[in-house]
Formats: C-alpha cells, sequence, structure tokens
C-alpha cells in the first residue's frame, strides 16, 4: 500500500540544501530524492525473536533473494572456491577452467555431506567428497564414482551437482537459493545506474572483520541504516556530520538509501564550531591518510577543504587518480540497502559494504560483517582480499590491527546496544515497536518487503 503524503521533514537544512555550496556541482544521483511514507503502525516485537518466524523466514525468504556472496578477488583463478552460508542453507562457488564462477548446493548426491565447511575458501582441481570420494568437474558434471559397478543406477546424466543462481556486479558475487531468480539487474535497481561513477569492480578488500553479535539479524542492519541514533549513541560525530538533515530515500521495495552530508555539524550544536574547527575535529582520525595541518582559506569551506585533500591523498596512498571525484563523492556517505542483507556505501571516505546474516541457524544470534573496499592501484596487480579477523560479542573494534581506533569506537557503540534491545524484545509488555516516519523508513520498508516474500504460498525450494 502506498500513502498519499510525504513525510514531515526537519526544519534544519536538508543534505541537499548543504552539498549545493560545494565547489562542484552534485552528480545527478545525489540530487535524487525519493521521501516516502509507508505507514505508521507498531513493528511486533515477535518478528525478532519467534523461532515460528525465523523458520518462515529461513524457507520463504532467504531461499529465493539475491544476496553478495564473497568478492571475485576472493576467487580469482580456477579451481579456487568459496562456502557462502545462510542460516543451514549451504552454497559452494566454484571458479571453473573455463574462468566462469558457478553455484552448486553444498551437499553431496551420495550421502549429503558438505563438500567443505561453511565460511571456508581455498582451491581443488575437481569437487570431491570427503567421506567416499564421489567426484565432480568443477562445472558440476559427475567424474567419478568408486567401485561403480555397485551404482549402475547412477547415471551421469541425472547426476549433475544441483546449481543455484549465480550473477556477478561490481566485483561482488552474488547468489540466490532460487534457480528460476529473476535476473539480478532487476532485483537490484537502480543501483548499478547510481554507481556507475565509483568503479567498484576496480576494488580490494582491504580489511574485513566479522562480528558476532546476540540479536537477531534484522535488529543488527536495522542499527546501521538510521542516522537517528546518532545524537545519543554517538554524540562525538555531531561535530563532523549532519544527523537531522539525513536524507532517506526509498525507491523500491528491494533498495533505499540514507545520505549523510559530513564537514559540517550538527544543528543540534550551539554555537556552532567554525571551518576551521570542522577541519581540525575530522583529522583526529585517521592521520596517516590524512596529514596533520590543513588551513581553511579565505572564502573555503571544510566541506571543500576536507574533499580536496582527501581526494590528494588517498590518491596517493592507493595510487588512483580521484580527481574525477565531486566534493560529496569524495567525503559524504550515502549508504544503500539491497534487501535482504547488504549495505553499500559507494563514496570514498568510508567505501563499505556490510552485510548480516543469522550465526549459525539461530533467531537470536547474528554475524554482522564489514570490509573495507579501496580502489584497487591502476594498472598494478590487484591485493589479495584481506583474511576476515574475528570478533566475539565483547572484543572491541579498536582492537582490529589497520582500523582506524576513532571507527572502531563508533562501532563499539553500534553493537553495544543490540544484546540490550533484543532481551528489551522478551522483556516488553509493549507487543511492538514505534517508529519515525521518515528517519526510520528504512526499518519500515525492511518490514514490509520481508511480508512480501513470507505471504507466498509455496516457498521457493
Ligand atoms: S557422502 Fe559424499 S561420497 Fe559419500
Ligand atoms: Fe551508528
Amino acid at each position: 500500500m502506498k500513502y498519499p503524503q510525504p513525510p514531515a521533514r526537519s526544519a534544519t537544512p536538508s543534505a541537499q540544501e548543504l552539498v549545493h555550496n560545494d565547489g562542484r556541482p552534485v552528480p545527478a544521483v545525489f540530487e535524487l530524492e525519493s521521501p516516502q511514507f509507508l505507514g505508521d503502525e507498531d513493528i511486533p516485537f515477535e518478528r525478532y525473536t519467534s523461532e515460528a518466524f525465523y523458520e518462515l523466514e529461513m524457507e520463504r525468504m532467504w531461499t529465493c533473494t539475491w544476496q553478495w556472496a564473497c568478492r571475485e578477488e576472493h576467487i580469482p583463478e580456477p579451481g579456487d572456491f568459496y562456502v557462502y552460508e545462510i542460516g543451514r542453507h549451504s552454497v559452494l562457488i566454484v571458479r571453473g577452467n573455463d574462468s566462469r564462477i558457478r553455484g552448486f548446493v553444498n551437499s553431496c548426491l551420495h550421502r549429503g555431506t558438505k563438500f567443505r565447511s561453511g565460511g571456508s575458501d581455498g582451491g581443488f582441481d575437481e569437487i570431491r567428497c570427503p567421506f567416499h570420494g564421489w567426484t565432480w568437474d568443477l562445472d558440476g558434471g559427475l567424474k567419478r564414482v568408486p567401485y561403480d559397478w555397485d551404482a549402475p543406477h547412477v547415471s551421469q546424466r541425472d547426476f549433475s551437482l544441483p546449481r543455484v543462481s549465480l550473477e556477478c556486479w561490481g566485483g561482488f558475487v552474488f547468489v540466490n537459493l532460487d534457480p528460476d531468480a529473476p535476473p539480478l539487474s532487476a532485483y537490484m535497481a537502480p543501483m548499478p545506474e547510481h554507481m556507475e561513477n565509483f568503479d567498484l569492480a576496480g576494488r580490494f578488500v582491504e580489511l574485513h572483520i566479522e562480528k558476532e553479535l546476540h540479536c537477531n539479524w534484522k535488529a543488527a542492519k536495522e542499527a546501521f541504516i538510521e542516522n537517528y541514533h546518532t545524537q545519543e549513541t554517538h554524540p562525538q560525530l555531531l561535530y563532523g556530520s549532519d544527523d537531522e538533515g539525513t536524507q532517506y530515500d526509498v525507491f523500491n521495495d528491494h533498495v533505499s538509501r540514507f545520505f549523510c552530508a559530513f564537514g559540517v555539524s550538527s544543528p543540534s550544536i550551539d554555537p556552532p564550531p567554525t571551518e576551521q574547527e570542522l577541519v581540525d575535529m575530522m583529522l583526529v582520525g585517521d592521520r596517516s591518510v590524512l596529514g596533520d595541518t590543513v588551513i581553511v582559506g579565505e572564502g573555503e569551506s571544510a566541506r571543500i577543504v576536507m574533499a580536496r585533500v582527501l581526494r590528494a591523498q588517498l590518491g596517493e596512498k592507493y595510487q588512483v587518480d580521484l580527481s574525477r571525484f565531486t566534493d560529496t563523492e569524495m567525503i559524504d556517505v550515502s549508504q544503500y540497502s539491497l534487501f535482504p542483507n547488504m549495505l553499500l556505501f559507494p563514496q570514498l571516505s568510508l567505501p563499505m559494504v556490510y552485510r548480516f546474516r543469522p550465526l549459525g541457524d539461530a533467531a537470536d544470534r547474528t554475524l554482522f560483517e564489514l570490509l573495507i573496499l579501496r580502489p584497487a592501484p591502476e594498472g598494478g596487480p590487484r591485493p589479495p582480499a584481506a583474511r576476515p579477523v574475528r570478533l566475539t560479542e565483547r572484543e572491541s573494534f579498536t582492537t582490529v590491527a589497520g582500523f582506524d581506533p576513532v571507527l572502531g569506537e563508533v562501532y563499539d557503540q553500534d553493537t553495544g546496544n543490540l544484546r540490550a534491545q533484543q532481551e528489551g524484545f522478551l522483556a516488553a509488555r509493549k507487543p511492538g515497536e514505534t517508529l519515525l516516519n521518515y528517519q526510520e523508513v528504512r526499518v519500515r520498508l525492511l518490514h514490509q518487503t520481508l511480508d512480501r516474500y513470507l505471504r507466498a504460498s509455496e516457498p521457493a525450494l
């Protein structure tokens, strides 16, 4: 159901107004706005706690949605494999001798054994089950059954490995357990068009963090798709980013965005910092990238200065030419959500991708992954994908080598709320959560899209 009226907006300057004061014209995709009012009913807490609801998601949603499984640089050579798992479902992703990437159900056609365990990767020249040695070619054709005189009923024709749908975009390998899935391009529009200028295929995984959380996967994702929590959870960020002016766009059931201007302060900071103070505060972060002394010139804004500094210094560090990027592309944060569990930040200052999945196969545990995708050197060899660093629920992001400790503190603040929220779902006497109309519309969208999948009368598999 669509509602006719747009939601109320803050009277403070919007992200649109702020970026239009920049030194370079704003790209068309950042001039777009798509505010929507999707209703104001409470969302039942049991959607986060009920085993029956989790089972429905596992049966009807995770089996027929596109999910990014790995990056192409995780499996660069023929024979390389990667295992992507979502709850009990498991996909073996293999690069064939023809360099094509294929996805197979990760379960042996003899007695069901997984070929490789969840989260593992590596290389082989054939797909061989570790139990009795049934073996398939890299393209999934049956190759060998030991003592096949005893298996006349096992024909090569009928025993190819079952395929899952697989497509690549922007250097990401996406899988969909539904063999008849709609094309990825239709599913994720308009994201590819919005990201044309960013060359995501030309990035590499500089850092990969996995964090275990005590909460439902939706609660974990929802903690990152609104900026409303910044005033209470991250007060230190109010000095360099505009929380209240953040723009929330609903493009369709699968794709939404927030767009937050950096290099300005929150309207809640009074008196506002000077432009020089803003630059000084932003440089508190990764000085190895940003350098120490930056002076704001006469008539310049902190945004323009920061964009210029980042363009030069990130360009030098990663050996790429960033001159084509506008100020907003360099310093602001736009975050795209692709249903169900991908969040992608294409812009250059925080070039990240997140993924949220049930940890193991439980309604109240989540594995949150954060990957930093930096531009690979132009003309140079692509650096290998960083190995994941695993953090338990209690371990701090600030302990991860190579991760800016200022950012680490922000993620500790975010994830620190989630056990309390999950426990509060169970303690509540009110049946559900009450959402803000504009700033939390992406939370509501997630539930409404999920319902569309759960209402399907038959599971996809
Ligand atoms: S279970 Fe795989 S070969 Fe027996
Ligand atoms: Fe946050």
